[in-house]
């Protein structure tokens, strides 16, 4: 199983290419199961999580093509990728596929919209808490499916379609807003979706749809309406930059100080987070090209975040933020509001010297001067970056094992960190 090795100490300067959002590009590649002609998708990441979720797909019958590359000038790639679901020959999703990563479970959306029937296996993913799928159930039998869940099986049925509802959601949920906005765009009728997640990658997956034919307003607000139509038909899409890409970089240099630009990357996706860098001493400027990170010298101040939905502060940068506040020059807490069993990098941060302790829901981070490589284990997908960003100013070596949870979810992370001065290498073992 392959670790990575940093070797700590050295500042970062240069460029970073921002990818496309792997939690865009999720959403938008099952969106393709929605309609028989091509959907053309640019700029998709080179990820394990989008390799799984091709598999799940040609499974139902989708065929796919790679069309073309985008080559930057550090020689990364993101791919243009064509999906045509011409025909669904199977509506059956199995456990050995989703069980792997949990936004396959939302194919559950297009299939019922499309075939008015799905069997999808209950998910797997980061094991980060819980994860329920009440909501998704809850959503769609709104829409008019009967639910049940047999032999770890969730099997949708709507013979004669789905019918448009409104729907309030009793909490905020990503997958599930992606879910029945998908389920809604085929259904007869009006839906209205309320308290609907806001996040940016809603918003994209919601652009791609009205491209496909769709009829939606309200995205990126908590209330979306979509009018059904009969078919969808194809389009060409651009994945939006990702934003959790882009927050950990600003963290990484954030912590090592020097002189980074995030090309291509989006403040307003990721405003929050950049704001508390900037409380913190970082210096963020939004340019042409993206966006330039530096620190030069200045001590970083604690700063106390809690994690929301957007536009708050994305938990998928609490644990990276957490190692960066290992190193401020005081106390700050921490506070995880989105999943409950989210802190499994505070023990591995503590190996490396980190002093934090936990109250409830609230790490409480206290700085201090230096932290030293060890080994350490990453637990989950950002939690393995964090411990990167750690191991970047720790003294000595820090090995990151188990890093297929970094595979699934950043593209090039070596490459992107030695191309900026950092001493990071792969190890297979
Ligand atoms: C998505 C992101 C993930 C991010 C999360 C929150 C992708 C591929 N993943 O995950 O990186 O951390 O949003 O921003 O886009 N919940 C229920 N019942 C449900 C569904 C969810 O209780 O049926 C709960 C979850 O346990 C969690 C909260 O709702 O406590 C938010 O989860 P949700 O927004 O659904 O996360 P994901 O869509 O899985």
């Amino acid at each position: 199983m392959d670790s990575i090795v940093v070797t700590g100490g050295n500042r970062l300067n240069g460029t970073i290419r921002i990818s496309g959002a792997k939690n865009a590009a999720l959403p938008l590649m099952i969106a393709s199961l929605l309609t028989s002609e091509s959907l053309v998708l640019q700029n998709v990441p080179h990820l394990a999580d989008v390799e799984s979720l091709i598999r799940i797909l040609t499974n139902h019958g989708v065929d796919y093509r790679v069309e073309g590359k985008r080559k930057d000038h550090n020689g990364q790639m993101g791919r243009n990728i064509s999906f045509r679901a011409g025909e669904i020959v199977d509506t059956t999703a199995p456990y050995d596929l989703v069980s792997r990563m949990r936004a396959s479970f939302w194919v559950i959306g297009p299939l019922l919209a499309r075939m008015h029937k799905a069997k999808v296996s209950l998910p797997g993913g980061c094991a980060i808490g819980t994860r329920p799928v009440d909501l998704f159930i809850d959503s769609l039998q709104a829409l008019g499916a009967t639910m049940t869940i047999e032999n770890g099986y969730v099997i949708a049925e709507a013979p004669g379609g789905l019918k448009g509802a409104t729907f309030r959601f009793p909490k905020v949920s990503v997958g599930a807003t992606h879910v029945a906005m998908m389920a809604a765009t085929l259904a007869s009728g009006r839906t209205v979706l309320e308290n609907a997640a806001r996040e940016p990658e809603v918003v994209d997956l919601a652009n791609c749809l009205i491209a496909m034919g769709a009829r939606i307003s309200g995205h990126g607000t908590s209330s979306i309406t979509i009018d059904g139509v009969e078919a969808l038909h194809g389009a060409t899409h651009t994945v939006l930059p990702d934003r959790i890409e882009t927050g950990t970089y600003a963290m990484a240099v954030a912590m090592t100080g020097g002189d980074v630009l995030l090309e291509g990357a989006s403040a307003p996706l990721l405003q929050k987070a950049l704001d508390v860098l900037v409380e913190a001493g970082v210096g963020v400027e939004e340019t042409n090209e993206g966006i330039r990170i530096t620190r030069n010298g200045g001590a970083l101040k604690p700063v106390n975040v809690i994690t929301e939905p957007f536009p708050g502060f994305p938990t998928d940068l609490q644990a990276q933020f957490m190692a960066l506040m290992t190193m401020a020059e005081g106390t700050s807490r921490i506070t995880e509001t989105i999943f409950e069993n989210r802190f499994m990098h505070v023990q591995e941060l503590a190996r490396l010297g980190a002093n934090i302790s936990l109250d409830g829901q609230t790490a409480i981070v206290k700085g201090v001067r230096q932290l030293k490589g060890a080994p350490v284990m990453a637990t989950d997908l950002r939690a393995s970056v964090s411990l990167v960003i750690a191991g970047l100013v720790a003294e000595g070596q820090t090995t990151v094992n188990r890093v297929y949870h970094l595979d699934r979810g950043f593209e090039h992370l070596e490459q992107k960190l030695s191309g900026c001065g950092a001493i990071v290498e792969r190890v297979s073992s």
